[in-house]
């Protein structure tokens, strides 16, 4: 069977980036990159993709009129290279809702909070203002509302009496470079079904343990 074509959208440092081109160099994975699209043209994310010997686009929102005008011509990018696969990865511009749907089902998203909860930014700095004790990742489905849309992968990260949004967002970045190719590849792989907004994973391997934080000493 064919490699699924991705497209991955970006605006800054990409590091999930680059976890995914670093996935997508073993032969056996199922996904290749064949666009890295850029809003900003400073975006180091580009430099990895050309390090790569990866396409790259930079369309900048400021030089259109309206967001239906810019999200038209990424469209266009996005399907000139068939695109099977659009994968935001630190892409900071809302889009919308005309386009989220010409791509729905087809179109993911990584989000450094365990969703539904911690939508939006500053997520770190929320949950250690809150004092709960996880934080984690979501790799989801888009869907017109921000950070929402079915959840396919997460990873859980404990929350130590040092936090600062730094140490956590550190912690929270290593995790996110694992679940986004894991995710990327459990599509690519054919595993997926979507079910009334939810993820059904064929084969799905659910963790045994249960994770306590504080630890549980007896
Ligand atoms: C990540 O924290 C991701 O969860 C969020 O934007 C950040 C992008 O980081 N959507 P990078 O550009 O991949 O390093």
């Amino acid at each position: 069977m064919s490699n699924t074509r991705i497209s991955v959208m970006i605006s800054g440092g990409g590091t999930n980036l680059q976890a995914i081109i670093d996935a997508c160099a073993n032969e056996d994975f199922p996904a290749e990159i064949v666009l890295v699209l850029s809003n900003k043209a400073d975006a180091y994310g580009l430099e990895r993709a050309k390090i790569a010997g990866i396409k790259t686009k930079v369309l900048n929102h400021q030089d259109y009129e309206n967001r239906q005008d810019f999200e038209c011509e990424i469209d266009k990018a996005l399907k000139e290279e068939n695109t099977d696969l659009v994968c935001l990865a630190g892409f900071m511009r809302i889009l919308g809702s005309s386009f989220v749907t010409g791509w729905k089902d087809r179109m993911i998203n990584i989000h450094p909070s365990l969703l539904p909860s911690y939508k939006g930014l500053h997520t770190h700095k929320r949950a250690i203002d809150d004092g709960v004790r996880f934080a984690g990742c979501t790799v989801h489905y888009v869907r017109p509302e921000m950070d929402d849309g079915p959840i396919i992968l997460q990873a859980a990260i404990a929350i130590s009496d040092l936090e600062t949004p730094e140490s956590l967002a550190n912690k929270v970045l290593e995790a996110e470079h694992k679940i986004y190719p894991e995710a990327i590849k459990l599509i690519a792989q054919h595993r997926i079904k979507i079910e009334d907004n939810h993820v059904i994973i064929k084969d799905m391997k659910t963790p045994a343990n249960i994770l306590y934080s504080p630890e549980i000493t007896e």
